[in-house]
């Protein structure tokens, strides 16, 4: 098969890079496309980015609910460490072992898969120019034929980018006209129109909150962003879309809060970010990690995550601060005389953006002035449903319900 790659942050994806897609497919140069959003950008590192997740989700989310065939997205880049060059990248994609595999868990029929496979990158005419200035443009050229957009009105002498790269560095280039649309994505999180956002993505981003004052982080320290960042990329490997969204949601929300209430920020960001790691581990992985950070105070099946998270997070990516890895601890159950921190996260677990278990408009709006009030209306909520399912309340919950002056 002729497959083009698409690499990009798509942060977020707009109609241009749809229409990007859209004209490769239609240009027969190539079957299909492979999306790759980015991981480790090596020009944007960090920047004020959304976390990989978000972009990777929001990306497969809109290419479903466009109903573009033959259009797949890969997350090849979360197996690579370090920077994500393309030339890394595209040697690994194009490996056989990773593209078969590849292509037969999109449904690409297993003959098919099995092919031997040409492959294109696809770029704009104005990367083209700039091409040569990339890591290893040489080894990228051993894996792919350049295949580069003309934009209507585009002034590239795209011939001669072309030119330039056949006689300096030996390589192919075909040329497509796209059917464009000016725009880009910092002029999207700029401007706020996110009306060239497709909609499936405009219905991802009000979903998650996306692209607002919390997710710019505003006052967390270059190393707290870091670590939020190459959290999520982390917990890809443990968690499925709807749980690392959820807690990574947390952690945005849980920053808020810390703003609002005084508490350090870079804690709360990282803590709620990673409360929920070890939801989906396996249940013994689970009740052996509980054992150990905290005996045998949680058996409930439901609780072990959180001292297991506690754990884990500690063990496997390195969190050493005790007051993060108690408010992961206690995160689901609350406990006596909490500090400002483990209040925070627990409350932000029951009402980040995506939660809609019930109408929680009246807790976020307390959230945003009164810490407590909004504890206490989260508590009640949770001692209805558990009297209702007939459960027994943790003796912890019961002391923070105490504290928070509720009977
Ligand atoms: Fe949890
Ligand atoms: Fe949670």
């Amino acid at each position: 098969m002729r497959i083009g790659i698409y690499g990009g942050s798509f942060d977020p994806v707009h109609d241009g890079h749809i229409a990007m897609i859209n004209s490769a497919l239609k240009s027969g140069f190539i079957d299909l496309v492979i999306v790759i959003p980015s991981v480790r950008n090596n020009f944007k590192l960090y920047a004020n980015k959304l976390p990989p997740p978000y972009r990777f989700y929001m990306m497969q989310e809109t290419i479903e609910g466009l109903g573009i065939k033959n259009c797949f997205v890969s997350d090849v880049e979360y197996g690579i460490d370090g920077v994500s060059y393309t030339a890394v990248v595209l040697k690994k994609l194009t490996s056989e072992e990773y593209i078969t595999d590849f292509l037969i868990k999109n449904d690409v029929k297993k003959k098919k898969a099995e092919e031997h496979h040409e492959f294109f990158w696809i770029m704009g005419s104005d990367t083209l120019g700039t091409f040569e200035t990339w890591y290893n443009p040489g080894e990228i050229l051993n894996y792919v034929t350049l295949l580069a957009a003309v934009r209507p009105g585009d002034t590239t002498d795209v011939d001669k980018a072309a030119a330039s790269v056949k006689k300096n560095l030996g390589g192919k280039v075909e040329i497509f006209r796209l059917k464009g649309i000016d725009c880009s994505s910092s002029g999207i999180t700029t401007s706020g129109d996110f009306s060239k956002v497709p909609e499936p993505a405009r219905e991802f981003i009000k979903r998650h909150a996306l692209y607002t004052e919390n997710t710019k982080l505003l006052g967390v320290s270059d190393e707290a962003r870091k670590q939020f960042y190459e959290s999520s990329v982390w917990m890809y490997k443990y968690l499925g879309a709807k749980r690392l969204l959820h807690t990574l949601n947390v952690g945005y929300l849980s920053a808020h809060l810390a703003d609002v209430f005084g508490c350090d920020k870079d804690k709360a960001l990282i803590a709620g970010a990673l409360h929920d790691c070890a939801k989906e581990l396996p249940l013994e992985k689970q009740t052996e990690l509980a054992k150990e950070y905290s005996g045998d105070l949680f058996t409930e099946k439901k609780l072990l995550h959180s001292p297991a998270g506690a754990i884990f997070a500690k063990r496997e990516f390195g969190i050493e601060d005790k007051e993060i890895l108690d408010a992961i601890c206690y995160h689901t159950t609350g406990r006596g005389d909490m500090t400002l921190l483990e209040k925070i996260v627990y409350l932000a677990d029951k009402i980040e953006p995506s939660r809609n278990y019930t109408d929680l408009t009246p807790i976020r709006t307390a959230a945003e002035s009164d810490l407590d009030s909004a504890m206490r209306m989260t508590a009640s909520a949770v001692r209805d449903k558990f009297v209702s399912q007939g459960r027994d309340i943790h003796p912890m919950t019961l002391l923070m319900m105490r504290d928070l002056g509720m009977e």
